[in-house]
């Protein structure tokens, strides 16, 4: 197979030959997958094919996309009519709604993240430490009560952040299960029917929630919103509740990847394992490590609103840019060595909270979530270890936030 080069290819057009589909399953859950090989030749851009058939820019090389990150000239605007999609599901929603936060360009996106930045620093994710460490104890009795082997997605991975993002909005935890079957479907399907149903029923779900607490204001990042934003008409109801299943959704599913993912690399890397148990002091640099090299999230979309020069290619106004946050996160210009897990590198940098106006905004909750539950999680059980050949246990398909499906543990 023959692969264009970057070099050869402005202006993007389907005509031309672009054969490396984007985004690929995961061969090893932890690791590129083996089909992005030759992309990761193209640094810093390349060019693939989406699930439509659709050519666009690949964003391969680190500085490459922290300069196109930063760069006005893409938007992140989902209601573009050419705005590229990663799959048909997810398609058929975003084109018809409003989405904001990710969604939505500065200044716009200014207004509403400053309405939510006081909530998300480090100093409040330092504070809800006490608390964090509270339900990690709480779910680790649970497990060793059930005892050996248990699903360790389940059991810890899942119910950790989403106890964590309800107290913290002010949703009841006693819905769990509906939230979570729904963010579920959202993401990861299968059938277009499901996301759009999801959606609504979200939609549904919290636009109740926010109209009682109109009525009966209680403690939580939703209650505030209602009764500083809301009332006082900075934003309407219809966006606070599509921030709120923003909110909701990213809070819990994406931290529980992690931690299922996290947990299933270290236990198919016992040094990497027995160096962290040796010395727990290394938590924190580990989870930055992870962070950047399961790179969970892999594929931020944008469309170029004008002419953009980058790395000597000119991306014309209209064309597609996508990012590849698990190609970035190991170019060895940045990261080198970057394909294997290593604690004592400085990994601080990485992309895989993206940059520029949209960085994550949970990342310092993300942060205290994942440190304190890999340490206790290690801690409780020294003889932790899979309970089911690696290659049996399903981890998620390429087009979605990667993680474990299920994680079956022993001690
Ligand atoms: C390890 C866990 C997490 C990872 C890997 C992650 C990753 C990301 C990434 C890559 C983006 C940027 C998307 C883009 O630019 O297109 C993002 C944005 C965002 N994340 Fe996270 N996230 C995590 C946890 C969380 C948590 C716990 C929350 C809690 C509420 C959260 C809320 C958000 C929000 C609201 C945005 C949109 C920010 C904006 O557009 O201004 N995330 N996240």
């Amino acid at each position: 197979m023959t692969h264009s080069t970057a070099h050869e290819a402005a202006p993007l057009d389907a005509s031309q030959d672009v054969r490396v589909r984007f985004p690929q399953d995961r061969t090893c859950p932890y690791h590129p997958p083996a089909g992005y090989a030759p992309l990761r030749e193209q640094r810093p851009l390349a060019r693939v094919t989406l699930y439509d058939g659709r050519p666009v820019w690949l964003v391969t090389g680190h500085a490459t996309a922290r300069a196109l990150l930063a760069d006005p000239r893409l938007s992140a605007d989902r209601t573009r009519p050419d705005f590229p999609m990663l799959n048909a599901r997810i398609a058929t929603v975003r084109r018809r709604r409003r989405f904001p936060l990710l969604g939505v360009d500065d200044p716009e996106h200014r207004t509403q993240r400053r309405m939510l930045l006081a909530h998300f620093t480090l100093k409040r994710a330092t504070a809800l430490r006490p608390r964090i460490q509270e339900t990690v104890d709480r779910l680790l009795d649970r497990m060793a009560a059930a005892g050996s082997p248990v699903d360790l997605v389940s059991a810890y991975a899942l119910p950790l952040p989403s106890t964590v993002i309800c107290a913290l909005l002010g949703v009841p935890y006693a819905d769990h299960e509906f939230f979570e079957e729904q963010s579920r479907r959202l993401l990861r399907g299968p059938a277009a029917a499901d996301v759009e149903d999801a959606r609504d029923r979200l939609d549904a779900y919290l636009g109740a929630l926010i109209d009682r607490k109109r009525e009966e204001p209680g403690e939580g990042i939703l209650d505030e919103l209602v009764a500083e934003r809301l009332e006082s008409g900075e934003i309407d109801r219809e966006d606070l509740v599509s921030l709120s299943v923003l909110l909701l959704i990213a809070g819990h599913e994406t931290t529980a990847n992690m931690l299922s993912l996290g947990t299933f690399t270290l236990l198919r890397n016992p040094a990497r394992l027995a160096e962290l148990r040796a010395d727990p002091g290394l938590v924190p640099a580990a989870v930055e490590e992870l962070l950047r090299f399961l790179s969970i999230v892999d594929g931020l979309t944008r469309v170029a609103t004008e002419d953009v020069e980058a790395a000597g290619e000119t991306i014309r106004a209209g064309e597609g840019v996508v990012f590849s946050n698990a190609v970035v996160n190991r170019d060895a210009d940045a990261f080198p060595g970057g394909d294997s897990l290593d604690w004592h590198r400085s990994a601080r940098g990485h992309l895989a909270f993206g940059f520029g106006i949209h960085q994550c905004l949970g990342q310092n909750l993300a942060r205290a979530e994942l440190e304190i539950a890999l340490r206790s999680l290690l801690e409780r059980f020294p003889g932790l270890r899979l309970a089911a050949p690696p290659e049996e246990i399903p981890h998620k398909p390429g087009d979605t936030i990667q993680g474990m499906v299920e994680l079956p543990v022993a001690w």
